[in-house]
């Protein structure tokens, strides 16, 4: 079968390679034509943990092709996955132009039937306005199905979550259109993937549901670690007790510098500005939105601490730049926002990350903050290090050789690595989230 990934990002290319890999014929375009030029050349855009065999592998079977050009693309594949990007439209809601111009693109192409697969996230109602474009503006009178396919791969687990997903979900109108998705997807039915099989609207509202659900668990772990820390109780304890019950789970009970990345942000404002747009508002993750931004500013305090109340001249070393581990995504990275207020409070700042400097480049210059390839040369007479990202070569520090380089030892550690009596008995002056220090 022929498909066509529109859309060559995180998402794309990951469902893009992982369709090809399932035996697919698929091209990925993008209009980014720098970023079809690089992976053309074998290269990967961003840091994506086995992506890069992956796409290599399907390009060399000949079964993964990229292109700039919809047109040529789009005629020859029965399936069109949509896998554009929806950021935050910075009122709280989705920003879809980038699924309104591609969907009036496809009505101008579209000259036999066609299913078009979302895959971008986007609000309940979306999927149905998508086809009712496409019906509206097509030129050719052919049929046209939507399904709602959204997508919940996580960055840094990305092909193993696409290749080995908890659940597919597919939601349609059209028995014609889904018994063809199923078939896309035959290599997990055959891993007993369990499916989800619905409406449009409940699709896309299960993502919505899920994404905020995760991110209430983050932004109620923190508010329990910020009182853990007024009255002396360890959160890493009342997490893993939580956690062990098993209608509660254990995962996603982290307490940390607050929620990033391309995902959770964005989602929870998109569906709360749902809630108010129907008249049936979603007060809690209204509160999960307030409470995260919170926590991130909050984490200023903390660097504040080790220092005795003043950042002014100090220098700084904030360690992991990306939202999480293995990823170069610093979308709405907690970092940012450390980093923004540490040099507006007039703070030397030096940052290190395995994979996200470029990223970060973008956003502070060289001008601003100073970078470095190795944590211990960006800890050099720092007079505190901030890990911000649990990498894993941030969880092994050597902790002696950081407090000889530093000019003061001084750790705030937000993602609790390292134990708070060891670092007392090294001498450290050591902040984390909710425990006791
Ligand atoms: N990143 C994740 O972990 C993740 C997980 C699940 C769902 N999603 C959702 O998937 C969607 C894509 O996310 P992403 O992180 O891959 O975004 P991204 O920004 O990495 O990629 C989007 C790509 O779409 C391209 N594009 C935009 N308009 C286009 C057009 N008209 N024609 C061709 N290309 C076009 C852009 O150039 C870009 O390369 C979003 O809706 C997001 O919410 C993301």
């Amino acid at each position: 079968m022929h498909i066509t990934v529109v859309g060559t990002g995180y998402v794309g290319l990951v469902a893009g390679a992982g369709l090809a890999d399932f035996g697919m014929q698929v091209i990925c375009v993008d209009m980014d034509r720098k970023k079809i030029e690089a992976l053309s050349r074998g290269e990967i855009p961003f840091y994506e943990p086995g992506l890069k065999d992956l796409v290599n592998r399907n390009v060399e079977k000949k079964r993964l092709s990229f292109s700039t050009e919809l047109t040529p693309a789009v005629e020859q594949s029965l399936v069109i996955f949509i896998a554009v990007g929806t950021p935050s439209d910075g009122q709280g809601g989705a920003d879809l132009s980038a699924v309104k111009g591609l969907s009036l693109q496809l009505a101008e192409i579209i000259n036999d039937y066609k299913v078009i697969v979302t895959k971008s996230t986007v609000p309940v109602g979306t999927n149905r306005w998508i086809k009712g474009l496409i019906d509206d503006n097509k030129k050719h009178p052919v049929e046209v199905d939507v399904v709602s396919n959204p997508e919940f791969l996580r960055e840094g687990a990305a092909v193993e979550d696409f290749m080995r997903p908890n659940r597919v979900v597919l939601g349609s109108d059209s028995p014609r259109a889904l018994a063809i998705i199923k078939d896309v997807y035959r290599p997990l039915y055959l891993i007993e993937t369990p499916f989800v099989i619905t409406n449009l609207e409940t699709a896309e509202m299960i993502k919505y549901a899920s994404n905020a659900f995760l991110a209430t668990k983050i932004s109620f772990i923190n508010e329990v670690a910020n009182l853990c820390e007024r009255v002396g109780a360890d959160v890493h304890h009342v997490a893993k007790a939580m956690g062990l019950d098993g209608r509660i789970g254990a995962k996603f009970l982290h307490p940390g510098p607050g929620f990033g990345g391309s995902c959770f942000p964005k989602d929870t404002e998109a569906f709360a500005q749902l809630g108010r747009d129907f008249e049936s508002p979603l007060r809690i993750v209204e509160s999960v939105i307030t409470v995260n931004t919170e926590q991130k500013i909050r984490m200023v305090e903390k660097v504040k601490r080790v220092l005795d109340g003043e950042v002014k001249s100090r220098h700084i070393a904030v360690l992991g730049l990306s939202f999480k581990p293995n990823t170069s995504d610093i979308r709405e990275a907690p970092a940012i926002t450390l980093v923004g207020k540490l040099l507006e409070e007039g703070a030397k700042v030096n940052v290190f990350d395995p994979q996200a400097m470029e990223e970060f480049k973008a956003l502070f210059g060289p001008e601003q903050v100073n970078y470095f390839s190795d944590p211990y040369e960006a800890a050099r007479d720092a007079d505190a290090v901030v890990v911000v990202t649990e990498w894993n070569e941030l969880r092994s520090l050597d902790l002696g050789r950081l407090k000889e380089l530093m000019s003061r030892p001084a750790l705030v550690d937000l993602r609790n690595i390292y134990e708070p009596d060891q670092m007392k008995e090294l001498g450290f002056y050591y902040e984390c989230v909710g425990r006791p220090v």
